[in-house]
């Protein structure tokens, strides 16, 4: 037995002497002596299951299925550049690419390499932590809020507005209506990824997963709700507006489309000015929705008056 052989069997491991037909996979027990800090976590990792299985191949398990195959990173006792996926020195892109060997699945739902992270250079790696991930579950660099908070400092003003969904206090979290993975391309807005805010399964608006009663189909429809979208008149994070109206009266919101101004509004030609019989100097016509009820659809009435 060669010296080198002999003080790895001194360490415990039972290192196989790779050859070119294992492709230089040494196995993770190898891993263990040198990285004990990395290794003692490591039970807990999903990513663990490919060792306990005993069933994946080579390239697919353990420490090797990220970080490929050991064997000439082991026999020169370490060294960056020696283990062929060393991640502190890999492009984005590279790093993606590896997770995605195995990922593509879970999270190209989403498309991810279309989505404005991975354009943005905002990889698997900035928000995942496989060796020090702060939260058990989906191996989160930091607790969500936080880690979005980390890169998206101005959205956490919006969250402390007077009206605002409870963000910051843990009863919404920012994946309840955003895909950090990028949105679908069937989304409901006809193929088009705002915001990589994301979509159910059906592809319809997140809100209306919470906000079922929006959810229709209504007989009457109001085009603004249907086709432009919630945002068109909420500020879906906070608002100094109760309910969060992107304006603060309830009038203003409505003339920006009903003023009859040709071709105005996102639909072009078409969005119905007010009827003659209203004055909007009467401030009895200035509270729209004391008459339009139900301003988000209608079973009954064409003008949601009922
Ligand atoms: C799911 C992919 C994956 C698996 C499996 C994996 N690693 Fe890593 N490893 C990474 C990534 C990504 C980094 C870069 C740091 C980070 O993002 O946590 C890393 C970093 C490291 C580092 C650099 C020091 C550090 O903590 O950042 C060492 C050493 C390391 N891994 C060893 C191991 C060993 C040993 C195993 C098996 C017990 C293993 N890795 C399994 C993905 C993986
Ligand atoms: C004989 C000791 C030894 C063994 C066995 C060993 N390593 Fe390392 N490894 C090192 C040393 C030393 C470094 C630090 C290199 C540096 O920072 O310059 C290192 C660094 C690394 C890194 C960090 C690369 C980076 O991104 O900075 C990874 C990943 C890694 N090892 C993975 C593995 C894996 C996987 C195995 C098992 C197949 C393994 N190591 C086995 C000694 C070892
Ligand atoms: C060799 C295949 C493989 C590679 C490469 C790989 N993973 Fe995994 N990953 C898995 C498996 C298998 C699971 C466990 C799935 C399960 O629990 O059934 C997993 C689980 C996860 C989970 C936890 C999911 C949950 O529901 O909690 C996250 C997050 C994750 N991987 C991220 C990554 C990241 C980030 C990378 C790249 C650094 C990566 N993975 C690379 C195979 C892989
Ligand atoms: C901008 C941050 C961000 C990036 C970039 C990112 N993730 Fe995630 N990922 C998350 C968050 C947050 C969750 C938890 C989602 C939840 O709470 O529902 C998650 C969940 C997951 C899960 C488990 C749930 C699922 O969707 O299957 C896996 C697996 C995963 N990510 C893998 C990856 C991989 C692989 C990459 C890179 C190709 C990646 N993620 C890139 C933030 C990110
Ligand atoms: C490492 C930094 C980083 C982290 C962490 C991060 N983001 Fe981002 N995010 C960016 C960058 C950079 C962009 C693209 C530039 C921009 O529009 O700000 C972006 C874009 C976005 C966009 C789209 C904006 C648009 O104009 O289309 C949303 C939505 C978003 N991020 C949500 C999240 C959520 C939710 C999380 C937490 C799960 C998160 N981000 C975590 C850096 C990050
Ligand atoms: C109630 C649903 C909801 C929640 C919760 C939510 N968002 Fe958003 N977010 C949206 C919608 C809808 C848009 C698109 C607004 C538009 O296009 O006018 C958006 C836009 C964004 C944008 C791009 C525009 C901008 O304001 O810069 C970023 C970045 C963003 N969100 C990050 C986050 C982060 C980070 C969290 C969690 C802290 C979060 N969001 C929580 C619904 C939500
Ligand atoms: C995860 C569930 C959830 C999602 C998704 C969600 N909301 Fe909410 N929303 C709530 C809860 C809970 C409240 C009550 C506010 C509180 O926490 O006090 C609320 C409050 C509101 C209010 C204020 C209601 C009032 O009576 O003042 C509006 C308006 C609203 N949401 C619109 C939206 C829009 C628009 C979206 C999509 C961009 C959305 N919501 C997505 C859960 C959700
Ligand atoms: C055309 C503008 C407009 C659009 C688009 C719109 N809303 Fe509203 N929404 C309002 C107005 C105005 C109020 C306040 C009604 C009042 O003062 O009686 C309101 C109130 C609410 C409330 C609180 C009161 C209630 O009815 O529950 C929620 C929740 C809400 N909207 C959710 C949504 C959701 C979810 C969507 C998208 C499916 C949406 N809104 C789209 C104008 C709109
Ligand atoms: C984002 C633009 C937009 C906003 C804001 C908006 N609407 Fe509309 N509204 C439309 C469009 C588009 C239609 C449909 C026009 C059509 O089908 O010819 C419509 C239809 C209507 C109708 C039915 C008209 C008819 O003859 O069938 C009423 C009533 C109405 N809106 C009231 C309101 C009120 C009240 C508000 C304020 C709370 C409001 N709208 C805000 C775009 C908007
Ligand atoms: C006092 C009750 C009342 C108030 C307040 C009111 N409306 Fe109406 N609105 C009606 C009635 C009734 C109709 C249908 C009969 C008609 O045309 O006069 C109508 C019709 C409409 C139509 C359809 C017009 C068309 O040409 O088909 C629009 C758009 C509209 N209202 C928008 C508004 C807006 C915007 C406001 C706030 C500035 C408003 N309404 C305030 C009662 C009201």
């Amino acid at each position: 037995m060669s010296l080198a052989g002999f003080s790895l069997a001194l360490l415990g491991l039972s290192s196989p002497p790779a050859s070119a037909a294992d492709g230089g996979y040494v196995g993770s027990n190898v891993c263990r002596a040198c990285h004990p800090d990395v290794w003692q976590n490591f039970y807990k990792n999903p990513h663990y299951k490919s060792i306990a299985s005993g069933v994946e191949v080579p390239a697919k398990t353990g420490c090797e299925g990220c970080h490929g195959p050991g064997k000439g990173h082991v026999d020169a006792r370490g060294g960056k550049t020696t283990i062929p996926r060393a991640f502190s020195l890999m492009t984005p892109r590279r790093a993606l690419d590896t997770c995605l060997e195995c990922h593509t699945k879970d999270v190209s739902r989403g498309e991810i390499r279309r989505s404005v992270h991975t354009t943005a250079d905002v990889v698997c790696s900035n928000c995942h932590s496989i060796h020090k991930s702060q939260t058990p579950k989906f191996l989160l660099a930091k607790t969500q809020t936080n880690l979005c908070y980390s890169c998206h400092n101005q959205v956490r003003a919006q969250f402390n507005m007077p009206f605002k969904h409870r963000v910051n206090e843990g009863s919404v979290n920012c994946t309840d209506c955003h895909n950090p993975h990028g949105t679908q391309s069937n989304s409901w807005r006809m193929g088009t990824h705002p915001r990589m805010v994301s979509a159910g399964a059906d592809g319809e608006q997140a809100c209306i997963r919470c906000h079922t009663d929006k959810r229709g189909p209504f007989a009457f429809e109001h085009a603004a709700v249907r086709v432009d979208g919630c945002e068109s008149c909420h500020s879906p994070h906070g608002s100094t507006n109760p309910r969060l109206l992107r304006r603060p009266t309830v009038m203003t919101l409505c003339l920006e489309c009903h003023n009859g101004a040709p071709g105005f509004g996102r639909q072009g030609d078409g969005v119905p000015t007010q009827s003659g019989t209203h004055n909007v100097a009467d401030p009895r016509y200035q509270n729209c929705t004391a008459c339009h009820v139900r301003i988000h659809g209608s079973n009954a009435d064409q003008r949601f008056l009922r």
